[in-house]
This record gives C-alpha cells, structure tokens and sequence, in this order.
C-alpha cells in the first residue's frame, strides 16, 4: 500500500479537474493525435484513474493508456472505474525502477499530483529516460507552496512556511522538491531540449467545497508536529479557526498547482 487513501483522491478528483490547465491538456491531445498510429500513453502515480478520466474527453480516441501505480488497491479502483470506454491497461511497479518503467513505444508520459513528492534525482532521471524515449511528459497539479486565505489569522503565514518545508522532506523517492517541482522539472525537460510550458492550475475552495477543505485541514496537523516549529496549541488553535472558516460565506482558500507540458523539439 501506498498510504494514499482513495476517499481522499475522490474528493479532490472534481477540484483537480477544474483546476486543470484546459488549454495544456487540449496541446497535449492535439499533439497526441499527430502521433499518427503510436498513440500510447503512460500514466504513472494513477490512483483510482483520474488523470485518465479528465484527459480522455480530450485526447483521440484511439489513444491506448497504461495505467501505472505500486498501490494494488488503487489500481484496482481504477480497473472497475475504466470499464471498457478507452483501451486501458495496467501496471503495478514501483517508480523507483525507472529503468523498468514501460515506456518503450509510449508517445505521452502523464503524471497528476505526483511530481512534488519526488526528488531532484528522481525527476532527473525520469527526464533521461523520457528524452531517450522520444516522449512528451504532461505533469498536472504540482503543488506550487501557494496558500491564502480570504479570512486571515494571525499565523497563517507560519503554517504556510512549515507546511512547505514538510512538503520537502521525503516521501518515498528522497528529498522532496515540494514546491519547487514544477519549476525544476521545466530545466531538466528545456535541458534535454523539450518546449516546456507552465500553466497554473489553482484549486480555489469556498463553502460549497467544505468537505475537500476540512479533509485537506485535518491533513495538516501530523505534518505541522513533525517539522515542529510551531507549538502543538497554536497549531490546535489555527486548525479550529479554520475549520470554522470553511463555512463563512465570504471564505476562500486558494492553493496553488502548477501543470506542465513538455513536447519534443
Ligand atoms: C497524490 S496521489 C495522485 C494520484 C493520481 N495521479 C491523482 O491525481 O488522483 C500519488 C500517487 O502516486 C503513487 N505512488 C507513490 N509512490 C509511488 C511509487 N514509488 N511507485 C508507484 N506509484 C507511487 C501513489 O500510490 C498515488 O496513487
């Protein structure tokens, strides 16, 4: 098990799609469908599937998608949701492996929600391997350390701080890069001589969002203890203020995500 719950990849499946550059994700079909026959695509980190679901609308439809995560659960999810509308198959491998990954005759890699978990290294040699492949690389929704709140407290900026040095410590493939991932991964790509475009993909929550913004404040606590540069009753009294927030009308949360595109010169 990967420890990602998929209660949790449902919730912020509507957020993510809304989210979601369109326009890169329209490039990313269009150039898919010039491919002519080698329409493959792989999708690594896939949870339930969701990446595949919100691209599918918009990519040909001869496009044959390899699903790829460690978790058996989530990949299994992600079976019983595909049904048979798209050709789909599945992968369960460990990202670490990069020199296994599938990726021989794949025209498109994707990625949603995975590149800030990962390191430097990683992505490094992801890049190689992508490059000596021949493939274009879309990577959605990496957290980008933006976080605002309409109703303000006082140690917003704090929680925000040590929230973003958490989301650098490892969480699986070394040193996070958190939210420097999308920038990083940019060079490596323009490195390798890829056309590299950024698009920021925003979730902007208010009260009609109120169970992803609970779910994803009651994430911050373990978090918060362990970076440990706030006291436990601080954290505890930021938390209940914002869980109390969420229902204010006039309450926004904005957390930032950054999408990417990388198409071979
Ligand atoms: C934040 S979730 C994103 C899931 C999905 N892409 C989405 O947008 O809903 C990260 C995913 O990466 C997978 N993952 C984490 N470490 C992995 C590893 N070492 N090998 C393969 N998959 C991994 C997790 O199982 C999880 O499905």
């Amino acid at each position: 098990m990967s420890g990602f719950d998929p209660g949790w990849l449902f919730l912020r499946e509507p957020a993510d799609r809304l989210a979601r550059s369109e326009d890169l994700a329209r490039e990313a079909g269009s150039w898919l469908a010039a491919q002519g026959s080698a329409l493959e695509v792989l999708d690594i980190g896939c949870g339930t599937g969701s990446t595949l679901r919100s691209l599918a609308p918009v990519f040909p439809q001869a496009a044959r998608w390899i699903l790829l995560d460690n978790d058996p659960a989530l990949l299994e999810q992600a079976r019983q949701l595909a049904g048979e509308t798209v050709h789909v198959s599945f992968a369960r491998h460990d990202l670490n492996d990069i020199a296994g990954l599938p990726l021989e005759g794949v025209s498109l890699l994707t990625a949603s929600a995975l590149f800030d978990l990962c390191s430097e290294g990683f992505c490094a040699q992801l890049v190689k391997r992508a490059a000596s492949e021949g493939c274009a690389v879309y990577a959605a929704l990496n957290y980008d350390g933006v976080m605002r709140w309409s109703v303000a407290h006082p140690l917003d900026q704090a929680v925000r701080a040590a929230f973003n040095r958490h989301q650098q410590t490892d969480k699986g493939f070394g040193t996070a890069l958190g939210p420097d991932a999308a920038s990083r991964l940019a060079v490596l790509l323009e490195a390798e001589g890829y056309r590299v475009r950024l698009a920021e993909s925003p979730w902007v929550m208010g009260p009609g969002e109120a169970d992803l913004q609970r779910s994803f404040l009651k994430g911050f606590r373990q978090p918060l203890m362990e970076i440990g540069e706030l006291p436990e009753t601080g954290i505890d009294d930021w938390l209940s203020f914002r869980l109390k927030a969420v229902h204010m009308p006039e309450s926004r949360c904005e957390v930032g995500h950054l999408d990417l595109l990388a198409l071979p010169a």
